[in-house]
């Protein structure tokens, strides 16, 4: 019999039901929802624990310091967008921007998609209205449609089933991208070389481009090449989603026959939203029994108390990797809100690994309507993120961004400036605006900045302590 100690007192897959659940749909036939859940039930995971486990182990190390986290992809995925090419061109920008980022914080960088399985979303108001009519907000493509009419907008439990099978697709096509040669560390260089030929905002970052020709180069000369290391063939790659639509995460909850621990086995890593991260909420309810690594929002209205008591909650073995924190609170309240709570986490001792999520606390609204965020405060955010953990003396261990590898149109600014005219151009997103390829390669470029220098003081505080 394998012992299940590791699954926590009073919980089960189902034990979420008796708490407070917010920002779940109603579905007005029970029993369709009871058969689709049924269904979902005996489909194959997703993943298996041992990825989770190993996801787990690679943010233990950037909890200790040792490595970044990268997390990114759409605000929502779609069954509209759910295109081979979509899910290549945001894959490779991510490997670009990790390639970037690993080489300037001289670290590995572990990577992770907002992919194949990030539909359903939290929404500010339950009802949209348009002239004189109003109906119930779009949810997400795993719960109602986006199209506003009452049909699309009724809640169908059915569309789990096709999120189910557009997730296993879409890691599919991860999978095979990330082991089968595609994501060779000599062609992930050269596409980003492309693409700053193609750009004329480059030339500021070609130094650093340059370097890693070199060090390329080197390695070659030396014997070290993706024919003879199969770890420059291939890399590893993470899924992740937020853990919102509870019936679905339930279904698809496992235990783990080496362990007898209860996984998710839809991500390798779920997150708890900004939304639903407050105590005795079914979200948590539900994230403290299973075994998967958490990431958890943290955005203005987060005491530090509370936060300990969340962290208690979820990690009471105080497990290194096991919790992400994503701060999220603007680019003018990151420096104060996260002060606080960072000052707490490192009083109390819980090891946790520090993200930044730019894009959710700097949403604005165009004069024309369109919901944007300013390039230059996603920035700012970040500078202010890396600020904080330098004063606190803690590690900035990742940022979570949404980003799409297509050339769309929905945050303003960039070095090759998109002006807010340009905003209805290629909007295409099914929520919130997503950094273009451009954009989110120029983030990295400014982020590795931001962590060479880190690694210089890292090195500076080395040689000091050896003196
Ligand atoms: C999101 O990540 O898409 C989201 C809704 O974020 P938050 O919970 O931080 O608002
Ligand atoms: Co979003």
């Amino acid at each position: 019999m394998e012992s299940d100690c590791t699954v926590p007192e009073t919980w089960t897959p189902e034990s979420w039901k008796a708490f407070e659940a917010r920002h779940l749909p109603h579905y007005e036939d029970a029993a369709a929802l009871a058969e689709v859940e049924r269904t979902l039930s005996t489909y194959p995971p997703l993943v298996f624990a041992g990825e989770a486990r190993a996801l787990k182990a690679e943010l233990a190390e950037v909890a200790r310091g040792r490595g970044f986290l990268l997390q990114g992809g759409d605000c929502a995925e779609s069954f509209a967008e759910f295109h081979p090419n979509n899910i290549r061109d945001t894959f490779r920008v991510i490997l670009q921007m990790a390639v970037v980022m690993t080489f300037a914080s001289k670290r590995p960088v572990v990577k992770v998609g907002r992919m194949a399985g990030q539909f359903a979303k939290p929404r500010s108001s339950p009802t949209e209205t348009i002239g004189d009519v109003t109906l119930p907000s779009y949810l997400g493509d795993n719960i109602n449609g986006i199209e506003f009419d009452p049909e699309a907008r009724r809640n169908d439990p059915q569309r789990m089933v096709r999120a189910y099978s557009q997730a296993a697709a879409t890691l599919n096509l991860l999978r095979a991208f990330a082991g089968g040669g595609y994501a060779n560390l000599r062609q992930v260089h050269q596409w980003t070389l492309d693409f700053m030929g193609r750009t004329p905002w480059t030339e500021k970052f070609s130094e650093m481009a340059d370097r890693i020709g070199e060090a390329l180069d080197f390695m070659e000369a030396c014997g070290v090449d993706p024919e003879t290391v199969p770890q420059l063939k291939g890399t590893s790659f993470y899924t992740s989603h937020e853990a919102l639509l509870l019936p679905y995460e339930q279904a698809m909850t496992r235990r783990d026959s080496l362990t007898g621990a209860w996984y998710a086995t839809s991500a390798h890593m779920l997150w708890i939203g900004d939304r639903t991260r407050f105590p005795g909420s079914a979200h948590v309810e539900f994230a403290r029994g299973i075994g998967n690594p958490l990431g958890m929002k943290c955005g203005p209205s987060l005491e530090p108390d509370v936060l300990l008591r969340l962290l208690d909650t979820l990690n009471p073995a105080r497990e290194p990797g096991r919790i992400t924190l994503i701060s999220r609170f603007g680019h003018d309240k990151v420096e104060e809100g996260l002060s606080r709570l960072v000052r707490a986490v490192q009083r109390e001792g819980h090891p946790v690994v520090w993200s930044c999520d730019p894009m959710h606390g700097n949403v604005v609204k165009s004069e024309s309507g369109f919901k944007t965020r300013p390039f230059d405060r996603i920035l700012k955010e970040v500078k202010g993120f890396f600020a904080v953990h330098r004063a606190e003396g803690s590690h900035p261990g990742g940022i979570h961004i949404e980003m799409t590898g297509q050339d769309v149109t929905e945050c303003v600014g960039g070095a090759v400036a998109i002006t807010e005219e340009r905003l209805g151009d290629r909007y295409h997103t099914h929520c919130d605006p997503r950094l273009n390829a451009e954009q989110s390669l120029e983030l990295a470029f400014l982020v590795a900045e931001m962590l060479n220098a880190a690694a210089a003081g890292r090195e500076s505080e080395l040689s000091a302590d050896a003196a």
